[in-house]
């Protein structure tokens, strides 16, 4: 049986990481747990988990996976510690506070001999795995436009999570999953990135953004992640030149496929009334006709677990990682040029040396 630990025994720790190691089919358990909360520690022990006050004492073990799943500003230095007392970590997302730390990350895991990535767990929502299964199927061809919102109404900026110190804000906190799933999606290099991110409810962090990506193939994209908005549009909407796909709701399987069925050019057959009097058209137009067709449809029921199975056999040597750490860092750079672009009003245009940067990453 494969050991974990984990830094941070907080909700997420507690409802998904520790609950995903409980489950029959994970051939892994929680075996210790550090917290600084000394209430999070006395129920970790209730759980019949080793409950460690310190850092030291936590790491005195040796895990298989260590997970991070503290506030985000502590997720780089405790990774950082994990992996140099020679443990693999997956970071909760948002994995960092900037791509430097990102880097720092990627260099430690790298000296270390050991694996680092972060738990996007949201490549495996229903949702998505709808658009990705079209694309991946070719049941959709030549899209110009990959539209992709997360619309709250409860303006849920909370606890750490409304502190900018402790990595606070929406754009963070679900558009990080938001631009993964974007950029796991498309894999070609991004051109530009145009972004408005704002605070409508919240004071001190974001809790609006939209960004337009351009690729380099002229596709565009677009990422949404508000908590304020009172009339929702669908999850996802995905414009093609041979169709469209619309998936309804996150984690949802509804929703509709309409698919070009003919396309011709036909003569006008109408008069024209010009200056010169009226006369018969003689260009042509061209004439579309589409039908609703079958939804994709994905056999496998949403279980984000698949990331955890996939943990377990990279620790095995029999697979590679899903979350590849250069994906990770990629998506990085896009959200702080996002950042920018919101902060300066410019469109942020990702050079060269970037590009290349991700090309080498990506080989
Ligand atoms: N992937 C997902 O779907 C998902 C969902 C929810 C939360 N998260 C992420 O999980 C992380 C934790 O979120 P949460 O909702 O569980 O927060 P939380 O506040 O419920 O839990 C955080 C825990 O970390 C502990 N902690 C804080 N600082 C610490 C430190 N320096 N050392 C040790 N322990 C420390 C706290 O005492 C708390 O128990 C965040 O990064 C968040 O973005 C991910």
């Amino acid at each position: 049986m494969h050991k974990l630990g984990i830094i941070g025994f907080g909700g997420m720790a507690e409802g998904y990481h520790y609950a995903t190691t409980k489950r029959d089919d994970i051939d892994m358990e929680t075996v210790a747990v550090y917290d600084i909360n000394p209430d999070r520690l006395a129920h970790a022990e209730e759980l019949g988990l080793k409950a460690c006050k310190t850092l030291d004492e936590f790491l005195s073990e040796h895990y298989d996976l260590v997970v991070v799943a503290t506030a985000n500003n502590y997720h780089c230095q405790m990774a950082c510690a994990a992996l140099e007392a020679g443990n693999n970590v997956m970071t909760e997302k948002p994995t960092a506070m900037s791509s430097a730390e990102v880097e720092t990350m990627i260099e430690t895991a790298k000296k270390c001999g050991k694996f680092y990535t972060v738990h996007q767990n949201r490549r495996w929502d229903r949702d998505f795995m709808i658009v990705k299964k079209a694309f991946d199927d070719d049941v959709l061809k030549l899209p110009y436009m990959i539209e992709s919102r997360i619309q709250g109404d409860g303006g849920s900026m909370t606890g750490w999570r409304s502190q900018p110190d402790h990595g606070g804000g929406m754009f963070l906190d679900w558009g990080i999953h938001a631009m993964d799933q974007m950029l796991y999606l498309i894999q070609e290099p991004v051109k530009t990135v145009t972004a408005v991110i704002r605070s409508i409810t919240t004071t001190l962090v974001d809790d609006y953004a939209k960004v337009l990506l351009t690729f380099e193939s002229g596709l565009a994209a677009e990422v949404e992640v508000s908590t304020f908005i009172l009339k929702k549009l669908p999850r996802w909407s995905v414009f093609c030149k041979d169709g469209a796909l619309q998936v309804d709701e996150i984690s949802s399987q509804y929703g509709s496929l309409r698919k070009v069925t003919k396309c011709e050019y036909q003569p006008y057959d109408l008069l024209a009334y010009t200056d010169l009097g009226v006369v018969h058209r003689t260009d042509k137009k061209l004439v579309y006709e589409s039908e609703t067709c079958q939804y994709p449809d994905i056999a496998l029921p949403q279980d984000w677990a698949v990331l955890y199975k996939n943990l377990i056999n990279v620790i095995d040597g029999k697979e590679e990682l899903i979350v590849k750490p250069e994906q990770v860092l990629r998506c990085y750079k896009v959200m702080e040029a996002a950042f920018r672009s919101s902060r300066e009003g410019v469109t942020v245009n990702l050079d060269d040396r970037y590009l290349s940067e991700y090309k080498k990453l990506g080989e």
